[in-house]
């Protein structure tokens, strides 16, 4: 391969992102993460682990299927069905790239495989031959790369290229490595693999010491050709290295050398926006590039020199990364269907024309809670409303709170449970508490409720809440989310998701 100075973009929002706590998200909210980061010109997009669920089989065939720019990747590990998989789930994409991976560390090949390197070479050699099947593009990873041996990793590398692997990835699996060390093993690697120049090398980092972004960086000064990232560095445990941090960093510290990406970056806000109200997990406002406080000066000493000039203390422009652009649509109360449809193309949203008037519905429904309505709704409403299929077993019909003595918030709620509606009248010491408590009554279901988050997805005293829940059912933890304009009932929706994950895993009492 060439050592061109284009960096590749890998995003794996969809799959090592989703793997947060807390972050999963529904087939529409995958499809429109999913269309944001196509329109912004990433090069690779991975859409899921279709071997994990039947759901993110779905969600990964589905999508594969409508990426105009991105090619789709699934996630495999090194065993037959994984690999027949993702090769079936992305059958009908035009751009398809199957990643398979295998741990080559000690530790992982002796405690998690219990296989010796013998074994582990042959699993390389297996896999990525039964991946080529599907594909031509195959990206192979040595999970735990950076804590494996390198003499072990050079020959793992090598077979991979043989048996037809055009993509390594090296990651630092549990975010260990320093950025001098993960720049020695890119170099190491890329030195002593004698077939090295028939493969792109891609940099996967993860944060847990805050490394993430100067790890990726330093693995491209070692020749790495391809980062993998994530919107918002989100990721399992401390997240992944966030896209718009790399980004950004080669498009204004990488120019020297050289080195860029086809990453539209004026799209930046969008994709995080689409990301924070998709999953519920809201950015910090200190994060790089996309927290609220990222170009904002308090000390009047800056203030005053921003006000002089930009340049001494803004290192990049806000918008440069779509902050404060003016949309040419302004959404409220009374926009009729074709202002509705021309946000849609602003925000390269695509959907069926039965799935615009559904959504429209919708917002008209939006319009009467809030005076103005911001893309954030405009993602929860397309994100929430023609939701999976299922029938829910039980809904939400109404909720009050009569009053309270000794402490005690006295509470009627009204569900309809298969169908029937039931009201139960409960008295806690909190109003949740008891709305919760009447929830568990109605179903029959013993649950306990381990952690709750309400966040705001908009600004401003009509934001929408977004809560997301984790119950305890016969010590098995179950997630829940909703969003709502109106916070208690947000918080009931989540907890009533959750109830319905319950009886559809576990059956009705
Ligand atoms: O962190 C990791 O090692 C991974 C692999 C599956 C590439 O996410
Ligand atoms: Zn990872």
């Amino acid at each position: 391969m060439t050592m061109d100075k284009k960096i590749q973009i890998f995003d794996t929002t969809l799959r090592d992102g989703e793997q947060s706590p807390g972050a999963s998200m529904n087939l529409n909210e995958k499809m429109l993460v999913a269309q944001v980061l196509d329109s912004m010109g990433v090069d690779v997009i991975e859409l899921g682990f279709p071997i994990t669920s039947k759901g993110d089989f779905h969600s990964v065939s589905r999508i594969s299927a409508i990426l105009k720019h991105s090619t789709a990747c699934a996630l495999a590990r090194a065993v037959q069905k994984d690999i027949e998989t993702a090769g079936e789930a992305l059958k009908n994409a035009d751009n398809k790239l199957i990643h398979t991976f295998v741990a080559t560390s000690p530790i992982h090949m002796k405690y998690k495989l219990n296989k010796t390197s013998d074994e582990v070479l042959e699993l390389i050699k297996s896999s990525v031959t039964l991946a080529r099947n599907f594909t031509d593009k195959v990206e192979w990873s040595a999970e735990d790369a950076s804590r494996s041996e390198l003499d072990f990793l050079y020959k793992a590398v090598e077979l991979a290229i043989d048996s037809g692997a055009s993509v390594i990835n090296l990651p630092d699996t549990v975010g260990y490595a320093t950025p001098d060390e993960t720049f020695k093993m890119f170099q190491s690697v890329i030195e002593h693999v004698p077939n090295s120049h028939k493969a792109i090398f891609s940099v996967h980092a993860h944060d847990d010491l805050g490394l993430a972004t100067a790890n990726s960086l330093a693995g491209v000064k070692a020749g790495a050709r391809q980062i993998e990232c994530t919107i918002n560095g989100l990721g399992e445990r401390a997240g992944n290295t966030a896209l718009e941090e790399v980004v950004m960093a080669i498009k204004v510290r990488g120019k020297d050398q050289g080195f860029y990406t086809d990453i539209d970056t004026t799209k930046i806000t969008q994709a995080s926006k689409v990301v924070a109200t998709s999953t519920g997990i809201s950015v910090s406002r200190n994060k790089a590039i996309v927290g609220a406080n990222a170009f904002l000066h308090e000390s009047g000493i800056h203030q005053d020199g921003v006000l002089k000039n930009k340049e001494t203390y803004e290192i990049i422009t806000p918008e440069s990364i779509g902050l404060n652009k003016k949309s040419t649509i302004t959404l409220g109360k009374h926009s009729g269907r074709s202002a509705f449809k021309n946000k849609l193309d602003e925000l390269n949203i695509e959907l069926s024309e039965d799935e615009i008037q559904s959504a429209f519905e919708k917002f008209k429904e939006l319009g009467d809670q809030k005076t103005t309505i911001l893309d954030e709704d405009i993602f929860a409403i397309i994100s929430s409303d023609y939701k999976e299929e299922e029938e829910k077993a039980i809904e939400l019909i109404s909720y009050n709170v009569t009053g309270i003595s000794d402490e005690m918030k006295h509470t009627y709620i009204t569900l309809k449970i298969f169908g029937q509606e039931k009201t139960i009248h409960t008295s806690e010491q909190g109003t949740l508490g008891s709305l919760f408590s009447g929830i568990n009554k109605l179903a029959e279901k013993n649950t306990q409720l381990k952690e709750m988050q309400i966040n705001a997805l908009t600004e401003g005293i009509d934001a929408q809440a977004y809560s997301s829940v984790i119950i305890n059912y016969d010590d098995k933890l179950i997630t829940g989310s909703s969003k709502d304009t109106d916070t208690v009932t947000s918080a009931l929706n989540a907890y009533i998701s959750a109830i319905n994950k319950v009886i559809k895993f576990y059956g009705a009492c």
